[in-house]
């Protein structure tokens, strides 16, 4: 065990996407188990980038064009530059933002997703997504924002470690369904749907190797993706590569979307229909 009581020998999710970042805060696990992932998904680095731009502009839509200056981003993962409070706050700098992760070195470095501006708020709560209602009923997220008004939950990156067991579509309605119209849902999960059926294969067979939950992942297809916005108005171009969605220069190349494997999409709490 690490000095802040997490286990370094095992790797953990955060801490392999820091080292695909390019950030510092990882240890031999994580990367020994990044390179048996970049084995059959060599351009998984590349997938974590596009995810990470994908999340900076949907941030920066949200504080800039939708007029959303509350926030809570689920599964956060470790401070990297943009961060969702540095976003939202340079928009605007009294918007408050609830960071959740379940990673304990996330919890370590939690101060440094805590450094808002003086007129807006942040906080951090240390909490699994497989437990949403411990989530919105939390005195981070109940303090921290007021639920009359809108607010954005940011699953960005982290739906492809909620296996079916876990009922991933019902932990998103408990999301989402206490908060008011005009609400945003923002998600990423990644896909097979652009990998050659013998990568496919490749990655099924680790996958069912792993012994370990949290080494399992669940890609899913666009049509899966798509369900978890079910009822909700999703924001133009709709569920897609995240690359798709409104890229800053929509001229400028892309990698190509089997190296990018992942679909995104954002979309609004509709009005309830009147009575
Ligand atoms: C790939 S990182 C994504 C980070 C960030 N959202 C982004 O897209 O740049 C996934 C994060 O989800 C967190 N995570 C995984 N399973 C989780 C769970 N059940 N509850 C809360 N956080 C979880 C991991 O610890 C990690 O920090």
């Amino acid at each position: 065990m690490g000095d802040g009581g997490f286990d370094v020998s095992r790797p953990h999710p955060a801490r392999r996407y820091n080292y695909w970042l390019g950030g510092k805060d990882h240890f031999q696990a994580d990367r020994d188990s990044a390179a048996m992932i970049e084995e059959f998904m060599p351009s998984v680095r590349i997938g974590a980038l596009e995810n990470r731009r994908f999340h900076g502009r949907v941030v920066r839509y949200l504080a800039a064009e939708a007029g959303v200056r509350q926030f809570v981003d689920i599964g956060c993962g470790l401070p990297a530059p943009d961060n969702t409070h540095e976003i939202a706050q340079d928009v605007d700098p009294t918007a408050r933002v609830v960071y959740v992760d379940n990673d304990p070195l996330v919890l370590v470095h939690a101060r440094a997703l805590l450094t808002g501006t003086r007129e807006g708020r942040t906080a951090y709560l240390d909490a699994d997504l497989r437990e949403p209602d411990l989530i919105v009923g939390s005195s981070e997220v109940r303090s921290t924002l007021d639920l009359d008004r809108p607010v954005a939950v940011l699953l960005v990156a982290v739906m492809h470690f909620i296996l079916d067991t876990d009922d991933p579509y019902g932990l998103v309605s408990r999301l989402t369904g206490p908060l008011p119209a005009g609400s945003y849902l923002v998600l990423t999960n990644a896909t097979t749907d652009f990998m050659p059926p013998e990568r496919i294969a490749i990655f099924d067979a680790a996958n069912a190797r792993a012994d370990r939950r949290e080494d399992r992942v669940r890609l899913r297809s666009r049509a899966e993706v798509e369900r978890f916005f079910a009822g909700l108005d999703l924001v133009p171009p709709g569920v897609c590569p995240v690359t798709a969605w409104r890229p800053a220069d929509p001229d400028a190349p892309r990698p190509a979307l089997a190296d990018v494997s992942a679909f995104g999409g954002v979309a609004r709490i509709p009005q309830p229909p009147s009575s």
